[in-house]
């Protein structure tokens, strides 16, 4: 394994929103991932409420370490660091994580590392070895952002491209959610999508932006899909518009990643966060990027959306460049990458 790398064992904790997650990594080799959703506990109010959230968090949380050790065949012993998100997220539900990760580091003497959420999504493609060249272009699409970053070398990172107003992800809970296709939306809307038959949609969605643009808008998609309702009344197609919005959102972000990608010089396009679970979307981005001539890559689905797996691969770069925390490391709601 290279120097990038950490030489030990990681645990690696995850609780910014509403999934607790705790993973036990070695560099960019996962030994164990488990997550605890709480989309259940969600579902009936539309979105994640933060108090409820940081309360499963409490409860989540050390049954979920001890299960990441097990599946790794390891105890706390053959814990070597800690690396916990601590920005940015749902401030509550992230000190249930940085809390327990503060006590696992004192109690077994060990190094501790904060990494920003975003900085997890971004270094989720380089699970288990893959190798992404440098500098390469990642788009970032999840619940909270949808942001094109240009990775010129690892843990280097520059936004080049932004939503300026509702996230991708958002857009499809928010769709979802007019459409009565249920929470969260993004699943919901690719799964009633999949019934589509592919004549052609009687619906044409706004794409907002300009084509040049490498920002992103998808506030005026959400209206659209709410007048499409509220005109067509009980008549509305509900399987046609969920594949009207999935076109809309998918294709603005695989035009603009790889133009982003040759207007930037990058070698290589990779794609992250809970949207990249999305199957169109990722056929969409291969077929572009093969256009263009540029490799593509994107983590596995169980790496896309939210996982501490994740946080311990960027956690162990981190340690292998020195990076460390004290134990004032402190919980943010918002933080720009680092
Ligand atoms: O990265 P993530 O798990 O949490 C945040 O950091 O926000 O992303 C969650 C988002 C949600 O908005 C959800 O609707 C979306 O990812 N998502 C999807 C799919 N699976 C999850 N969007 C489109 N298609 C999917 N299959
Ligand atoms: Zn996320």
């Amino acid at each position: 394994m290279s120097s990038s790398w950490f030489a030990g064992a990681i645990r690696a904790i995850e609780s910014s929103c509403d999934e607790t997650s705790a993973a036990v990594v070695h560099g960019n080799a996962i030994r164990s991932s488990i997550v605890a959703s709480q989309v259940h506990l969600h579902e009936k109010w539309g979105g994640v409420v933060p108090e409820a959230a940081a309360r499963a968090h409490v409860e989540a949380i050390l049954p979920t370490i001890e299960e990441a050790l097990d599946a790794a065949k390891t105890t706390l012993k053959g814990i070597d660091a800690l690396a916990v998100t601590n920005r940015p997220g749902l401030v509550g539900a992230l000190s249930v994580g940085v809390t327990a990760a503060k006590a696992l580091a004192l109690s077994l003497d060990a190094p501790l590392i904060g990494v920003h959420h975003l900085e997890g999504h971004l270094c989720s493609v380089l699970a288990d070895g893959n190798q992404v060249p440098y500098p390469h272009l990642s788009l970032i699409a999840s619940g909270g952002h949808t942001e094109l970053v240009l990775v010129s070398e690892p843990l280097a990172y520059q936004i080049v491209g932004a939503t300026i107003d509702d996230a991708a992800g958002e857009a499809f809970d928010k769709c979802a959610r007019v459409l009565g296709l249920g929470y969260p939306g993004g699943r919901a809307i690719e799964e009633a999508a999949l019934a589509f038959d592919h004549r052609t949609n009687p619906y044409s969605l706004p794409r907002g932006l300009d084509k040049d643009a490498l920002d992103f808008s998808f506030s005026g998609l959400k209206t659209a899909v709410l007048r499409l309702v509220e005109r067509a009344a009980d008549s509305i197609d509900v399987v046609a518009a969920a594949d009207a919005v999935q076109e809309a959102i998918t294709s603005v972000l695989s035009e603009r990643s790889v133009r982003a990608a040759e207007r930037y010089g990058a070698r290589a396009v990779t794609l992250v966060g809970g949207v990249a679970a999305n199957t169109r979307l990722r056929e969409r981005m291969a077929a572009e990027c093969a256009q263009a001539g540029l490799p593509f890559f994107r983590p596995p689905l169980q790496l896309c959306t939210d996982n501490a797996a994740m946080i311990g691969i960027a956690g162990s770069l981190r340690l292998a460049k020195g990076f460390r925390d004290d134990f004032n490391l402190e919980t943010l709601a918002n933080a720009p990458l680092p």
